[in-house]
């Protein structure tokens, strides 16, 4: 079972080549796929061979394969986690009965939903980051990011596998969707906010890294649980792949702040602008790109109290992070939740049914982790004798999704008026000049075993090679 087919055109271990419209189908949608890639995906960068590494079985050890390859020649495919045969409905209204093998009737348009929504985060974010590539800070980083990029490409074959397979022409037409929106498009945008914005630095696309793929850890770890075995056991997979991108980003914003903090030392400075001069980040500009992308990122969970979280949970569909770990009932009728609300221009905690806060206890389990990696970022100034520290914003700061999203709020979590927020807002998210800032530092360095100037080199190579290995072959 765990075996992977690779001598198939989409390699795979779900035997496609025993359902033969449904193996054309996908080989019909293959060159789209490539299509898509040459055009959307990391640019200028088709003909490098890149030192990636390939699943070649679902096994926690199934990543044992490194090599170089060209990005479009990446084997792409479809991979579960094997079957439980013996696997119950553990939360909801269905607890107790056998998980689905094919998508209920009933609840086919939610699971189809939920499969497009996922689906349309993993292209994204390959469009997002297309252009970095042209500033790497080092090899070691360059192909980090396109290895990233390959497993949001696999990402989204696991999500149009889904499609092809359980929804008919409706999942093929969806599939074809997915490749048509594209972030940041005035016309057809990719559907989560987030997913619009621009990654158009290396300190943007490690603060990316560390918590939007952290989102998509937790969305992936809820769909892990879900009654539907297909999407529980694509999900599983995918998370092996998610951990490798968090990894990027937390220690990618560790070098950062190692840096700074060794040229904080040698100046005797805190004065961001006598840093800046050293061509280093200051922490300030640190700080607010974390505050930019926490709060776009929580965003992600949606809104704080919904009927489709609801809906979502009591029919089996999406669980909880870790549902199987907890020991409540996993029905949670009579459960209540605390949420923020917004009474006269004020924050106030209210008592809700728990299935209708599902969202929020979603993003307070993501916040939980996020803050855990933010304190080992703040280990490494601690280190170094540095006393600022990184703060997460208060959760109510700079969101526009759900109640939260019609009040001003500073990190710290005071109310403020929109004048008061105005007169500080450049304190607190990244202002032109920052960005601008931050760009000019950006420059290819391409020499192995050669870092810029801004970051410092990681502790260890990729799969244990040297840092001046030749992770990419320019040709
Ligand atoms: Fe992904
Ligand atoms: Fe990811």
């Amino acid at each position: 079972m765990s075996g992977i087919n690779y001598s198939e055109k989409i390699p795979n271990n779900v035997n496609l080549s025993s359902d033969r419209a449904l193996q054309r189908a996908l080989e019909h949608w293959q060159p789209n796929y490539l299509k898509w890639w040459q055009e959307m995906g990391p640019e200028s960068s088709q003909n490098f061979d890149v030192y990636l590494r390939t699943a070649v079985s679902v096994q926690p050890d199934g990543w044992a394969h490194f090599d170089h390859v060209k990005m479009p020649d990446y084997r792409w495919g479809i991979f579960l986690a094997p079957q439980d045969g013996n696997r119950k409905v553990h939360f909801g209204e269905n607890i107790g009965k056998d998980v689905w093998q094919e998508a209920p009737g009933e609840y086919r348009a939610n699971l189809r939903r939920i499969i497009v929504t996922q689906g349309d985060t993993e292209p994204a974010s390959v469009e997002q980051q297309r252009h970095l590539g042209l500033t790497a800070p080092s090899q070691y980083d360059l192909r980090n990011l396109f290895q990233v990029n390959v497993e949001e490409g696999r990402h989204l074959w696991a999500m149009v596998y889904l499609l092809h397979r359980y929804f008919g022409r409706d999942g093929r037409e969806e599939a074809d969707a997915l490749l048509q929106r594209n972030s940041g498009d005035e016309d057809s945008p990719r559907i989560l906010g987030a997913f619009n914005e621009k990654t158009p630095d290396w300190l943007a696309f490690f603060m990316f890294t560390y918590f939007t793929d952290r989102d998509g850890k937790f969305q992936l770890c809820a769909l892990a649980e879900s009654a539907f075995d297909p999407l529980a056991r694509t999900t599983k997979f995918m998370l092996t792949e998610e951990a490798h991108h968090m990894f990027v980003g937390e220690s990618g914003v560790s070098r950062v702040l190692q840096r700074t903090a060794e040229v904080m030392n040698e100046l005797k400075t805190d004065n961001p602008a006598a840093v800046r001069a050293a061509g280093v980040i200051d922490l300030p500009t640190i700080q607010r790109y974390l505050n930019f992308h926490y709060s776009v990122t929580i965003d992600l969970f949606g809104a704080d109290q919904s009927s489709n979280a609801a809906i979502f949970y009591s029919s089996g569909l999406k669980g909880r992070y870790e549902e199987g770990k907890r020991t409540d009932d996993h029905m949670l009728k009579n459960d209540t939740y605390t949420v923020l609300e917004v009474a006269n221009g004020q924050m106030r905690d209210i008592e809700v049914p728990m299935l209708n806060a599902l969202n929020e206890v979603l993003r307070d389990d993501f916040i939980k982790d996020s803050m855990a990696g933010v304190g080992r970022w703040n280990k490494v100034l601690e280190k170094n004798g540095i006393a600022f520290r990184l703060q997460v914003p208060h959760k109510a700061f700079n969101r526009q999704i759900g109640t939260l999203a019609g009040i001003k709020v500073s990190p710290q979590g005071e109310v403020l008026t929109d004048e008061q927020w105005k007169a500080h807002e450049r304190e607190w998210l990244p202002t032109a000049e920052d960005r601008a800032f931050v760009a000019s530092l950006m420059g290819r360095v391409v020499e192995p075993g050669k870092f810029a100037n801004w970051i410092a080199p990681p502790v260890i190579g990729v799969n244990r090679q040297p840092l001046n290995f030749d992770y990419v072959r320019f040709n």
